[in-house]
């Protein structure tokens, strides 16, 4: 989708979309009275709905027109709302239509100017018309083949709302590489093409691409994470991305890191085969970090930021890791393994510990499909957020109440600590007793971030959409994350 801003004057496509919430205002006066009658009648006879009209012989180029009612009380995410509605507004054009204008004459947005309104509505619209369709040979996109569609925007001020909408086309693109990535089956996406893709996306953008091999990370004492990818062929890989925006380079960095299970089947602690399949998704923190540093990058944010993810599959096979196995982590502590398909922590633990050593963030963030529990505990609208620094965690809930990508705050109590004390080793990968699964596994990941200001986002509720009628996001991979610490950057260590 080619998204434009262009003044009234250049309105003259024949298919028009208005999104409005009271009668067109005067600059958007179509010189067919007709149309104008017409449409501001769709407006005022019913709220929230959506009405296509089509004028056959009428004096003016428009030949199809969608009205869409925005409703009363708009906000920047309602207006992206409105956007993602044009999506389904134009299954109604012909599939030969290649180009379209968007009307927005919505007043009364509390804070927001006219050109913020509509790189809002242009956010929303772009977030929405995602589809994943390459392993499909005829793509069955109905309506306007939204790939190739042009849509302009009709705006007075269109250097503003140019401008505006560059950043969150920044961040779209992120969320599109994140949500391409997550959809990828597992067959295409072993850890060492994920790293080409890595590459190949963030290096032309000037990130710094770095990796540890399997026999690096055998040197360097990474038994955790090699412990999870011992069953598997396929050899993994800790992939860095640095991005040094920051105009005062000697900054510290903020670091993201990510969970990139390829393929999560349980290991030898096999998870039962029914919905087996969504597990090619738990690589999905990993690819909120390229996301997120792809969309950096490409707007050149003012930051130094480091994103670190552990790609890796876990596989059952004669070479696997067994229940009761014990391993060491790069920290020295060893691990008793007393359920393989606990993997995540285990992956997490080596790749925080080296990450905080090696970069002295000045804040690492991890995010990670981390725990079925996380599900239960807050259902499919929050991920769960767990932090040992209140500011650190107040800031991320900002961000999560901008951005609609919401996030609820669990404990990290100290108390709960000796749930995951082992027996025979320094620390077990699965809790003693039952209950708060999502918080005994941020209590593995406390042990491996000694006291930096951390926070931990469990995103296994959110980072795939089954039939959740999410407007900005079709069903599958949401791109969760992405704009949310995009906008964490950008609020916290740009301005
Ligand atoms: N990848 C899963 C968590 C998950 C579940 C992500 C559902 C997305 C949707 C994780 O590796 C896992 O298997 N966790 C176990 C932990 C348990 C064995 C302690 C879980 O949640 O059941
Ligand atoms: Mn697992
Ligand atoms: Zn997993």
């Amino acid at each position: 989708m080619k998204i434009n801003f262009i003044n009234a004057q250049g309105l003259k496509s024949q298919h028009v979309v208005y999104i409005a919430n009271s009668t067109l205002q005067d600059v958007f006066k179509p010189n067919d009275d007709l149309v104008y009658r017409m449409v501001n009648a769709a407006l005022s006879a019913n709220s929230e709905q959506c009405n296509h009209i089509y004028f056959p012989d009428n004096a003016s180029d428009i030949k199809e027109a969608v009205v869409l009612n925005a409703g009363e009380k708009l906000d920047a995410l309602r207006c992206q709302n409105a956007g993602a509605s044009v999506v389904s507004a134009v299954k109604n054009f012909n599939n030969s239509v290649k180009i379209i204008d968007v009307v927005v004459s919505i007043n009364d947005v509390n804070g927001l100017s006219d050109f913020e309104v509509v790189a809002n509505v242009a956010y929303g619209l772009k977030l929405a018309s995602y589809r994943f369709d390459k392993y499909k040979s005829v793509s069955k996109n109905d309506g306007c083949k939204l790939n190739n569609l042009k849509v302009n925007f009709i705006v007075s001020d269109v250097v503003a709302a140019n401008n505006t909408f560059s950043f969150y086309d920044s961040v779209a693109l992120g969320v599109f590489l994140t949500r391409d990535l997550i959809s990828e089956p597992a067959n295409n996406l072993t850890p060492s093409v994920y790293l080409q893709v890595i590459k190949h996306e963030l290096e032309p953008l000037g990130v710094n691409v770095s990796v540890l091999d399997h026999k690096a990370m055998l040197k360097m004492g990474m038994g955790a994470l090699l412990g999870v990818s011992q069953g598997s062929t396929n050899e993994p890989f800790v992939v860095t991305m640095q991005w040094n925006g920051s105009k005062n380079k000697k900054d510290k960095p903020i670091a993201f890191v990510g969970k990139g299970v390829t393929f999560d089947s349980g290991g030898l602690s096999l998870k039962p085969s029914r919905s087996m399949e969504e597990m090619k998704t738990d690589m999905g923190g990993s690819a909120v970090v390229v996301g997120l540093l792809k969309s950096l990058a490409f707007r050149k944010a003012n930051v130094n930021a480091v994103g670190v993810v552990g790609l890796v599959e876990n596989m059952p096979s004669g070479s696997a890791q067994r229940p009761g196995d014990v391993v060491k982590s790069l920290s020295g502590q060893t691990i008793e393994v007393l359920n393989t398909d606990a993997e995540g922590r285990l992956v997490l633990a080596d790749v925080l510990w080296y990450t905080a050593n090696k970069f002295t963030p000045e804040i690492m963030i991890d995010i990670a499909t981390l725990t079925g529990a996380a599900v239960i505990a807050l259902g499919v609208g929050y991920a769960a957020l767990l932090s040992n620094n209140d500011r650190l965690a107040s800031r991320i809930e900002k961000s999560a109440e901008c951005t609609g990508e919401l996030v609820w705050r669990l404990p990290l109590p100290a108390s709960y600590d000796k749930h995951i004390d082992s027996k025979i080793a320094d620390v077990r990968n699965t809790s003693s007793v039952l209950g708060a699964g999502t918080i005994t596994a941020a209590k593995f990941l406390q042990r491996f971030v000694k006291d930096m200001d951390w926070a931990h986002i469990d995103i296994a509720s959110v980072a795939w959409n089954n039939s959740s009628k999410k407007k900005i996001s079709p069903d599958g991979a949401d791109g969760f994350g992405v704009g949310l610490l995009n906008n964490f950057v950008y609020e916290n260590y740009e301005i």
